[in-house]
This record gives structure tokens, C-alpha cells and sequence, in this order.
């Protein structure tokens, strides 16, 4: 099997998102987790691959984020690093990898640029990561900031809920994205926050925002890539469009291919390989290559 990747066009850097802000360029982003996904999304052309910890509950079956580690990131990381040649590549720092100091937060997003191969990190929350982001860029580690709706603080939330919706909220929005932006950030993933606000903070920012659950102003859309496609088995946020439902195809194919196997219509003669009669030594030779 050929293991060629087909380049839809040039590599995506952090310049080149900040000049797509400019130019008034949507960012498209999705999440991936494993190798044919990304190498899929990306021969599609997205700009930004996110390995998040969604992680948690759309493949290692978690009921939130916070039980994945580092480790279990790292692993998803280098799989998606293997696939991807045009994206931006972030690694989502998981809960409590960066949550126990600056120290050993430098340490962890390191081993995601050294060991991981991503090409960013980010991180949730807004003034109080300031000096964090500060030092991770000090290390020459991109941040991508999150604020809003960060899954990661559900409990102070009691929820997951919208965030930003009276002018005192949203103003201290504003004041976080514009702390992360001097701090150095490259871009705010703005999640679950009314549209006119998010339109508001992308107005005010000369780094780009990207927007889950945060309407149409923002620089860039991200989804959750298992949202999109139908493949996740949590109920589906307001904010998701769904552009296929791949559980309803998975099923039917593992449902075809059984009903075949049981009927005997599978494997058939093409599929199977076959003894043939050489005419030089009338000794039965295997016919057929590959697999
Ligand atoms: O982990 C994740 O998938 C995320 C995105 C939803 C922004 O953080």
C-alpha cells in the first residue's frame, strides 16, 4: 500500500494565521486524534489540527476531560504527528499538566514540541495563565489561549455553560482575551460565549479567535471532529453541525459484512487466493501477491 501524502498546498504557520486575520481569511480547525483522521483532514486542507483533550470522551471513553493525562495525549500526538505535513499541529495541555507550577508547565509543553512534534500548545483559562503563557514563550513554546466555556474548570462552572452572558462577564471576557494577547498568545479559542461578544473580543485583537459555540465574527471555526462527522455517543451541542453520521455507516458495513460471511456471499473467488496447475513442472503452485 502506497504510503504517499498528497499536499493540498503550502504548510500553515503562526504568520501566516496572523496574515489570514488580516486578510479576513476564515481559520478552519478540527481535532484529531489518530493517524487516518489526520492524515484525512489533512490532505483536506484544514489549517489547524487539534489533538484536545476531548480525547477523553471521544475515543478513551471518559465522562470529561479531566481524567486524561499527559501521557495519554502524548500518545494521540505522535500518531496525528505522523500524518500531518500542511496543518498547524496543538497539543491540548491536559488537566493538571500545567496546573502545579511554571516549572514543571515549561517541562510538559516541552516534551509535547520535542517528543510530540506539536507546533503549539494550549492552554484554558485567561488572566491568571498570564505569566504562564509568558514563560512558555520565553521557551519559544507558541500558546493558543481558551477562554469562555473551558471544560477543564466544570465544577467552578457547575456545568457546562455558556459563558459571558452579562456586560460584567463579558467585559472580563474582553479583559482575558486582551491579557492573553499581550502575554503571547498566537490565538484564543473563544468557547460557548454569546456571539456579540465574541464578535467584540475578534474586533478588538490583532491575534486571531476561534470559535466553538461563539457564532460567526470570530477568524476561525473549530469543532470537535467526532461532532461533525456523527461519531460521538454524547448528546450533540446546539453549536454542532453534523456533515455525516459515520456511526450509522460503520454499522451497517459491520452489519453487511456479517450477513455475507454468514451467507457465504463473502469472501468470494476474487477475494480468496488459489492453487494453480503449473504446465512446466505439474507441481501446484500458490497464485496471486500482496496481502
Ligand atoms: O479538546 C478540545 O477538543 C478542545 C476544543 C473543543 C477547542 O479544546
Amino acid at each position: 500500500m502506497s504510503a504517499t501524502i498528497q499536499y493540498s498546498s503550502e504548510k500553515l504557520t503562526i504568520p501566516k494565521l496572523l496574515e489570514k486575520k488580516i486578510q479576513k481569511e476564515t481559520i478552519t480547525c478540527l481535532t484529531a486524534y489518530d493517524y487516518p483522521f489526520a492524515r484525512i483532514l489533512d490532505e483536506a486542507g484544514i489549517d489547524i489540527l487539534l489533538v484536545g483533550d476531548s480525547l477523553g470522551m471521544t475515543r478513551l471513553g471518559y465522562e470529561s476531560t479531566l481524567p486524561v493525562t499527559l501521557a495519554e495525549i502524548m500518545v494521540h500526538l505522535r500518531a496525528v504527528r505522523r500524518a500531518v505535513r500542511r496543518a498547524l499541529l496543538v497539543a491540548d495541555m491536559p488537566y493538571g499538566s500545567y496546573h502545579v507550577g511554571a516549572k514543571s508547565a515549561v517541562k510538559n509543553a516541552l516534551r509535547f514540541i520535542k517528543e510530540g512534534g506539536a507546533e503549539a500548545v494550549k492552554i484554558e483559562g485567561g488572566r491568571k495563565r498570564c505569566r504562564l503563557v509568558e514563560r512558555l514563550v520565553e521557551a519559544e513554546i507558541p500558546v493558543m489561549g481558551h477562554i469562555g466555556l473551558t471544560p477543564q474548570s466544570v465544577h467552578f462552572m457547575g456545568g457546562y455553560k455558556v459563558q459571558g452572558k452579562t456586560p460584567q462577564t463579558a467585559e472580563a471576557l474582553l479583559e482575558d482575551a486582551l491579557i492573553l494577547q499581550e502575554s503571547g498568545a498566537f490565538s484564543v479559542v473563544l468557547e460557548g460565549i454569546p456571539q456579540e461578544v465574541a464578535g467584540k473580543i475578534t474586533r478588538e485583537l490583532r491575534i486571531p479567535t476561534i470559535g466553538i459555540g461563539a457564532g460567526i465574527h470570530c477568524d476561525g471555526q473549530i469543532l470537535v471532529t467526532d461532532d461533525l462527522l456523527g461519531l460521538s455517543f454524547s448528546p450533540k451541542p446546539k453549536f454542532v453541525r453534523q456533515y455525516a453520521n459515520l456511526k450509522e455507516t460503520i454499522s451497517s458495513a459491520v452489519r453487511k459484512f456479517m450477513g455475507e460471511s454468514r451467507t457465504g456471499s463473502f469472501p468470494g473467488r476474487e477475494e480468496s487466493y488459489h492453487l494453480i496447475a503449473d504446465p512446466a513442472s505439474k507441481v501446484l503452485v500458490k497464485h496471486g501477491a500482496g496481502r
